[in-house]
């Protein structure tokens, strides 16, 4: 870029030929094998460029009448150096055979989106709710911020029953003013959708319901405040336990593998009667007890029961009290409810120890369920 600027001996027509030749003949050596940004920046550079330079050393001092030739030949040379910038002859090294394309070089490779995937609590929530799909169940949602009809009184929670504490609870502030069913708090599992779907459907009912929900819990390697459930519910004539059995011995061979066993043990929830918490066999060590099973060969993996004859009459209450007929007859109808965490079932699958890792937005975790 340091050549001298040329010397104009005269603005006449073949002084300014002579020069602009020369200029031209400059601009076709410089071309041959530039880099075509180094060459633009050469001659179009907007402070520097030997374009600029030249026509102020030579516009500012040409009289009116050679301003228009002058003007004329500039722009010239300009088309000159735009078109050699077009040309394959600027070419950065292209190879024979690519196609280069005014300095776009269309056999590059082309900018690449990673896919984004599901996150993995996503998939395995998606998974269960496939698994019961297949059974015929369809799916159900409700809010998250919850009063204390849905969450715990129709579903048979005594008024003092230490989930409606706020040590295990959250509930959302100033709702003194309201009738105790009415307040509203954080929900602490899914199970309030099950008496939504009844109040509103008459049975047969078939739902599972996903989602999020939310305790007030510390957080450690097993436990976070917010988690995942997913809940199923069927109610119909004649369901007995033997289905509940039947049914979630088979989901848990979907979900773990057929090799899988189920048992079943007495527990309690206030909304099934019988209640029972089911245990798998350890995946990881077939049943002959490791320290994932804790020597046991058995891990726990959800809770469930036959619905409790109470709850289908806080049901058949609300369905009353909403203008709809009672459908909920426990001397025609039966039914049973199982309840599972997305995150204890994602961490079996895949050996996760800590639970944390799911809410942690690290990608290193998530890259690996890709
Ligand atoms: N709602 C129970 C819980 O969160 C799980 C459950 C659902 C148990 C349905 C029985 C039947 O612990």
């Amino acid at each position: 870029m340091n050549e001298a600027i040329p010397q104009l001996t005269s603005y006449d027509e073949p002084a300014l030929d002579a020069a602009f030749s020369t200029l031209a003949a400059e601009v076709s050596v410089v071309e041959a094998g530039q880099d075509p940004e180094a060459f633009r920046l050469h001659w179009l550079g907007r402070k520097q460029g030997r374009l600029k330079l030249i026509s102020e050393a030579w516009l500012k001092s040409a009289p009116t009448e050679a301003r228009k030739p002058l003007g004329m030949r500039f722009n010239q040379l300009k088309q000159q150096i735009e078109a050699a910038l077009d040309s394959t002859a600027l070419a950065p090294a292209a190879a024979e055979g690519e196609k280069v394309t005014g300095g776009l070089d269309i056999t590059l490779p082309g900018t690449v989106r990673t896919p984004g995937i599901a996150h993995p609590l996503l998939k395995t929530m998606q998974e269960i709710v496939a698994v019961f799909h297949q059974l015929g169940y369809s799916t159900n949602t409700g809010p998250q911020v919850e009063s204390d009809f849905y969450n715990f009184e129709a579903l048979n929670f005594p008024p003092n029953h230490p989930a409606r504490d706020t040590q295990d609870t959250l509930v959302i502030a100033n709702q003194q003013g309201r009738q105790a069913r009415d307040r509203l708090l954080m929900r602490t599992h899914t199970s309030p959708v099950q008496i939504r779907t009844m109040i509103e459907q008459a049975p047969p009912v078939r739902i599972v319901i996903p989602g999020k929900v939310h305790r007030n819990d510390a957080a450690d390697a097993t436990h976070s405040p917010i988690f995942h459930q997913v809940e199923g519910l069927c109610v119909d004539t004649n369901i007995t336990f033997s289905d509940l059995k039947g049914t979630l011995d088979h989901a848990m061979k979907a979900l773990f593998g057929s090799g899988v066993k189920t048992r079943f043990f007495p527990s309690f929830f206030p909304f099934t009667e019988p209640s029972a918490d089911v245990q798998i066999s350890c995946i990881f060590c077939a049943g002959k007890g490791c320290r994932k099973c804790k020597h046991s060969g058995w891990i726990e993996l959800l809770g469930c029961g036959m619905v409790d004859p109470a709850v289908f009459a806080a049901v058949d209450e609300q369905r009353v009290a909403n203008g709809l007929a009672p459908a909920y007859d426990f001397a025609k109808i039966s039914g049973f409810a199982f309840g599972m965490g997305v995150e204890r079932i994602a961490m079996i699958q895949h050996g996760i120890s800590d639970i944390g890792q799911f809410y942690s937005g690290d990608m290193r975790f998530l890259e690996q369920f890709a």
